[in-house]
Formats: structure tokens, sequence, C-alpha cells
């Protein structure tokens, strides 16, 4: 596809991946919408790279329909949709709380699958479009402390294989992108992106890897992508 004239909508578009996709698709000529829970801080991001601010907390599935609704019918179509918004929890089993699991599934999974299902028919109608969804190589393979992650990654990437059998015969491309650490504000309470380290992975790459994988012809697509640091030790 061309990102040049297309619109996109990226959830958790205020910082870290989110942020660095959205300003290389609008430096690429498109149009993008970001989401994310701090409106203060979604403005502020928007107002940075020339994004359009859309305050949704995908987590708020009973009430973002009209919001997506409105966001079609205002910017007559949507092209792509990333869905990268996701929090983490971590902790060793034992210590594992209800609230962890409830709150990282609610957002990693059933948000980012309601809030999909929303768009669907727009998509459909087009007979186009390009889901993406950014899961981790914690999707590939279980880790000490990460059960809570772990698990919603892993039921992303198996959501992500669904959609992908059911939405192919739309010419509706779903794509899962699965990075390695990156160093950004994610897990921060304090919401703080980390410096930058020679040697482990920044926002920058992963949109580079998003934008390269859209720019496929619409005839074929890539179902799953991951990201390694080329030396993190
Ligand atoms: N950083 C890594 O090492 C790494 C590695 C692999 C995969 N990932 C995945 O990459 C994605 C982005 O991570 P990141 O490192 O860029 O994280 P980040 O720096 O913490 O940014 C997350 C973004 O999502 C937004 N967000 C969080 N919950 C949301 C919700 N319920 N509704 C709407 N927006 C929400 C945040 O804004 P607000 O806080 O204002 O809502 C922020 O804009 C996540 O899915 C993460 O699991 C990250």
């Amino acid at each position: 596809m061309n990102i040049k004239n297309s619109t996109a909508i990226v959830t958790g578009g205020s910082l870290g991946i989110g942020k660095a996709t959205a300003k290389l698709l609008i430096d690429n000529g498109a149009k993008v919408i970001i989401t994310g829970r701090n409106k203060e801080r979604l403005e502020l991001a928007a107002s940075e790279i020339g994004a359009i601010a859309c305050h949704i907390d995908i987590t708020d599935y009973n009430n973002f329909k009209p919001t997506i609704k409105e966001l079609i019918s205002k910017h007559g179509k949507i092209d792509i949709l990333i869905n990268n918004a996701g929090i983490g929890a971590f902790g060793e089993l034992g210590d594992l709380t209800i609230d962890q699991f409830e709150s990282v599934f609610n957002t990693n999974v059933f948000g980012l699958a309601l809030f999909t299902q929303e768009l669907l028919p727009h998509f459909k109608e087009r007979k186009s479009g390009n889901i993406v969804n950014i899961a981790s190589t914690a999707a590939l393979k279980g880790f000490a402390h990460g059960t809570v992650y772990s698990a919603s990654k892993f039921a992303l990437r198996g959501m992500t294989q669904c959609w992908q059998a059911e939405l192919r015969k739309h010419n509706i491309r779903v794509m899962l992108i699965n990075p390695s650490e990156v160093t950004t504000a994610f897990a921060n309470a304090e919401r703080k992106e980390r410096a930058e380290v020679d040697n482990k992975l920044r926002s920058v790459e992963i949109a580079h890897s998003i934008k390269s994988a859209l720019e496929m012809d619409d005839r074929g697509f890539i179902p799953e992508l991951t990201v390694w640091a080329t030396n993190p030790f």
C-alpha cells in the first residue's frame, strides 16, 4: 500500500513505539489519529508530531463505539489500524493478583479486540484494510515473572491468527509485530521514557518495521515479524 494519503489510527500514540510510528507515517504523507488515556500527554504528542488527538481509552469498551463511528464519518476512510496500546504487569507465580490479570487482559486483549471490531464493518465494506497488532517476543516464549504479560501477548498472537483466517477473503491484511526490548516508558509508573542505549532497540526501529510491512504491495502481507536487537548482552 501507499502510506501517502492514507489515514491511520494508532492506539497509544502519545509515547514510545506508537508515537514514533505515528510520526513516521505522518512524515511519509499519512493522516494519523492517535489515542491515549492521559489527555494532556496525548494532545502534547499530537501537536508535536502533527497528529490528530482522539481521547480514547481502549478499555472503555462500553463507550468508545460512537467515537469510532464519528472518526470514520469525519475522515471518510480509515486504511490502517495500529493496535499498539498495551501495558504490562510482572510477578512470580505465588504473588500474582486478579487485578494484574484484569488490567493487562482488559487492555492487551479485550480492549484491543473490541476496538478492532468497531472498525471491521468499515474495512469489510471497502474490501480493504490493514490491522497491525503489536505483540512482543513475550508472545513467542515465556520468561520468569512474565506470566500475566506473556499470557496476554500469547492471546494476542492467537487472535491475530484467527483474524488472518477470517479476514483474508475480505482483502484485509492482519499483521503481528513482535518487538524485543525497546527503551520506552513501558511499565514505568511515572511514564518517563528510558534513555537510549547503544545495544537496545529504540521505538524508531519498530516504527520502520511497521512502515516497511505496510508498504508491501496489497497482493501480499507479512503475517508475523519479529524484531531483535543485534547484541543486547
Ligand atoms: N517497550 C518494550 O520493550 C516493548 C517490547 C515489546 C512489545 N512492546 C509493546 O509495544 C506496545 C507499546 O509499548 P511502548 O513500549 O511504546 O509503551 P509505552 O511507552 O508505555 O506507551 C504506551 C502507549 O499506550 C498508551 N496506552 C496505554 N494503555 C492505554 C489504553 N488503555 N488506551 C489507550 N492508550 C493506552 C499510553 O498512553 P497513556 O499512558 O497516556 O494511556 C502510551 O501512549 C505495547 O503493546 C507493548 O506491550 C513493548
